[in-house]
């Protein structure tokens, strides 16, 4: 292949950018800047928004966000200049009555170039990037609470071995406590990320991953978190949230989190466990303190003491509870749990008997 880059012809395309060609790519150039400004304006504007990882004030974490800045402002200025330069390039080697577009092939040294670069550039972030990554996924202190967190489609499992206890969605964690988090998975890929908090890393079947945060915020609404590697057909139903308690409140939470269910009073309460006993509902999901004891869906023995339902998809109340127990897949499409025929008059008491166990 022969070269078409010679001086006298890029010479003397450079003397033939006139003044339009300045002003053209002046304007260019204040395009993408502006572009690259708004971007960065709209990360930051949204840094108090629940799903955004800047606004990671409620935890030791801040090395994350430090890294992301390094990143964002390198992936900026790589993206200021490409776009500029391929611009400002087209303009002024542009095909014109009397000249053909210059196009250039095979140029050693720019070949050379445009490989170092990118070169030098990956490794620029790779450095910060392991030590973030090391010093956030090695051992976690020892006073470290333990969770076990376990992926299911389309739900996550949290349990606490310091206290033998099962819970399903809603994590809670008590505040300036390191918190060790075991992810495994019951099937696919998925993935915990707590953007204001920690993550995000994979929960691989038969493999143990590990990431560990201490929350120091404590706040009364929820932190949002949401499974974030694809994993079927409900992965963007699969959520959850985090809660930071105070030391004393969480020992309080935990505390009746591990009481059996409460006993079910009169009338529409008592159906609705009668129901549930004789149902299919037993087959996949506990209520401690009853011959509930399969474990395959969420842990019920507390579910009305959660704000959400179907894996933090919506609020936790009556309406919705009966919307879910009607006929799930229409909920949360692909749900593991079937539509069991229930009639309006069994739906009613089961919404009166789950949202009882407080
Ligand atoms: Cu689990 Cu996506």
């Amino acid at each position: 292949m022969s070269c078409a880059l010679s001086q006298p012809t890029l010479g003397g395309q450079i003397l033939r950018f006139t003044a339009r060609g300045l002003f053209l790519t002046g304007g260019v150039l204040l395009f993408v800047l502006a572009l690259t400004w708004l971007l960065y304006v709209i990360f930051i504007d949204s840094a108090g928004e629940p799903m955004n990882q800047l606004g990671n004030e409620g935890t030791d974490a801040a090395d994350i966000t430090s890294l992301y800045n390094v990143v964002f402002w390198m992936a900026g200025a790589v993206f200021f200049a490409i776009m500029a330069i391929t611009l400002v390039f087209s303009i002024m080697f542009r095909e014109r009555p009397g000249r053909e577009a210059l196009q250039i092939h095979g140029n050693s040294r720019l070949e050379i170039m445009w490989t170092l670069i990118p070169v030098i550039i990956v490794a620029a972030i790779a450095i910060p990037s392991f030590e973030v990554i090391a010093a956030r996924t090695g051992d976690a202190p020892d006073d470290a609470l333990q969770v076990i967190a376990t992926g299911h489609q389309w739900w996550f499992e949290f349990e606490y071995p310091e206290y033998g206890l099962v819970t399903a969605n809603e994590l809670y964690v008590p505040a300036d406590r390191p918190v060790e988090v075991l992810l495994h998975s019951e099937d696919v890929i998925h993935s915990f990320w707590v953007p204001r908090l920690a993550g995000k890393v994979d929960m691989v079947p038969g493999h143990e991953n590990r990431l560990f945060f201490t929350p120091t915020v404590v706040q009364e609404e929820a932190y949002y978190a949401q499974c974030a590697e694809f994993c079927g057909l409900s992965h963007a139903n699969m959520r959850f949230r985090v809660f930071v308690r105070e030391q004393a409140d969480f020992d309080q939470w935990v505390q009746a989190q591990l009481a059996d269910a409460a006993e079910p009073a009169e009338g529409l309460v008592a159906e609705g466990a009668q129901i549930f006993a004789t149902s299919a509902c037993v087959g996949c999901h506990t209520i401690r303190g009853t011959a509930a004891q399969a474990q395959v869906g969420p842990d019920l023995t507390h579910v009305g003491s959660r704000t959400t339902l179907a894996s933090a998809m919506m609020a936790n109340t009556p309406e919705n509870m009966a919307r879910w127990l009607l006929d799930p897949p229409a909920v949360k499409p692909g749900s593991k749990m079937p539509d069991l025929d229930l009639t309006d008059d069994q739906v009613a008491k089961l919404v009166a008997y789950l949202e009882s166990l407080e």
